[in-house]
């Protein structure tokens, strides 16, 4: 029998008790008389003492026996100590082993520099680091909350297929695959599914994985990503940038309110995040090409932007980095937008569109539309993208039974886990990251 069994992040509830922790030792010092392992138990570190004398020279050989990551079973005091990043330690009295890693054998990720293809490499064992661990429990909380937004504010999740037999954002990024015989593809985005299952049920979302087959390696790209998206019946652009606002507040609250401990480990400045409040910016493209175009001017952009292009890399960081919240850019030339958005009535050469830029260079986050909404022009727009029409039939009727105004965007989940946790690169925001060169392990 053990005294009662605790976890890491909640130590602070058993000060002064013992109890016992089931974890692995993540690191151990040594001083002398002294050893401090730290240990983790998948909620946190805690650094524990034990001090030659307290206690017996079988338990200290142990305990001075353990390897990195090996399974134990520990009992101990629960100390505040303010010096201690968990505000805690433990007067370690045992430690059982449940499995000793071999000597011969050690954990490969040491506490010390490993290069990034290496880590990639042994992502199975590299995500017990403290770091990385910090990281995926803030992205559970961004799914959490953002789940939370739309099933607290009247929206149906209706989650569309996986499986689709037609492109919805450009043929160029599909996965194709053997259908029975037929080619099919992995989806996109499950936007053109839900906008059917939203003039069913009004406000709807979808969450779920998403492909592209991005042939190219950025910070920002990955192969396989999570995408949430909510579709809303009578929604116009003016409030689904509203909606983006609210959405995106909510999820930066909850980060805050959770992650205090996870943000610390991270070294992320949570002012950074506390400045995240609604009103955002509101910039059309024309305002944002302006912008850059005098960047350009005074020497601070390399490169110019050219009237009618999309925003590169560089253009998208620029413009994020001159805001201390979201920007929404609105308003892009329909040119080089998808089929189905609705062109703006005041300049049908613009689409009524937006795109959200994250703050401190992330770039878009988020990327939604108004819908095309009268069937002639929907019809000539998948005809002028070359689009097969068969394709489309099931997505022209919803432009004949009832028509309505409609908008909706998607979020990529990574985008925002990099952003909050301040990420150099995608491939940390997700358990196992596929890119261009990557699908092991
Ligand atoms: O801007 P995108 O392509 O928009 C759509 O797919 C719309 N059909 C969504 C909608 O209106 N319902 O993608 C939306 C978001 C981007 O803003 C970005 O956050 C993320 O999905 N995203 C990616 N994230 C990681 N890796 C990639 N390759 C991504 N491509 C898009
Ligand atoms: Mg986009």
């Amino acid at each position: 029998t053990h005294p009662p069994l605790a976890t890491i992040a909640s130590i602070g509830q058993h000060e002064g008790q013992t109890i016992t922790l089931r974890g692995w030792l993540y690191n151990m010092r040594e001083s002398g008389k002294l050893l401090f392992p730290i240990f983790r138990d998948g909620t946190g570190t805690i650094q524990g003492i034990v001090p030659k004398a307290a206690v017996t020279p079988e338990v200290f050989d142990r305990i001075k026996s353990l390897t990195q990551e090996s399974s134990v079973i520990v009992t101990g005091k629960v100390r505040a100590d303010k010096r201690a990043p968990s505000g805690y330690e433990l007067d370690v009295e045992n430690v059982e082993i449940v499995q000793l890693v071999s000597e011969a054998d050690p954990f490969p990720i040491t506490p010390k520099e490993h290069g990034i293809d290496f880590l990639m490499e042994h992502r199975h064992l590299w995500m017990r680091t403290p770091r990385q661990s910090a990281i995926l429990r803030i992205r559970a909380t961004i799914m959490r909350a953002a789940q939370e937004y739309f099933d607290t504010n009247g929206f149906v999740r209706t989650d569309p297929p996986i499986l689709t037999p037609a492109a919805c954002e450009g043929t160029s990024t599909l996965f194709e695959l053997d259908y029975f015989g037929d080619p099919a593809y992995l989806t996109q985005s499950g936007q053109l599914y839900i906008e059917s299952t939203a003039l069913a049920l009004g406000k709807v979302y979808s969450f779920g994985p998403t492909f592209r087959a991005e042939k190219s390696k950025t910070r920002r790209h990955l192969t396989e990503f999570w995408m949430i998206e909510p579709e809303v019946a009578w929604l116009e652009l003016d409030g689904l940038m509203d909606l983006a606002e609210a959405f995106i507040t909510h999820i930066v609250g909850r980060v805050l309110e959770l992650h205090q401990a996870d943000l610390k480990v991270l070294g992320r400045d949570p002012a950074k995040l506390e400045a995240i409040k609604a009103p955002f910016p509101r910039i059309s493209y024309d305002e944002a090409h302006a912008m850059l175009d005098e960047a350009y001017k005074a020497g601070k952009l390399e490169n110019p932007h050219q009237y009618g292009d999309d925003f590169g890399s560089p253009d998208e960081t620029y413009i994020s980095n001159q805001f201390d919240r979201p920007v929404m850019v609105h308003r892009y030339p329909a040119a080089f937008k998808a089929f189905y958005m609705q062109p703006d009535p005041a300049d049908p050469t613009k689409a009524l569109c937006v795109d959200v830029l994250a703050p401190e260079g992330y770039g878009e986050i988020i990327g939604g539309s108004q819908r095309i909404d009268s069937y002639d022009l929907l019809k000539s727009r998948i005809e002028e993208h070359n689009l097969p029409l068969e394709a489309f039939a099931w997505y022209l009727d919803l432009r004949k039974y009832g028509s309505v105004p409609h908008a909706g965007f998607g979020m990529g989940i990574e985008r925002v886990v990099g952003w909050l946790c301040n990420l150099d690169h995608v491939r940390e925001t997700i358990p196992f990251a596929r890119t261009l060169n990557r699908i092991y392990p």
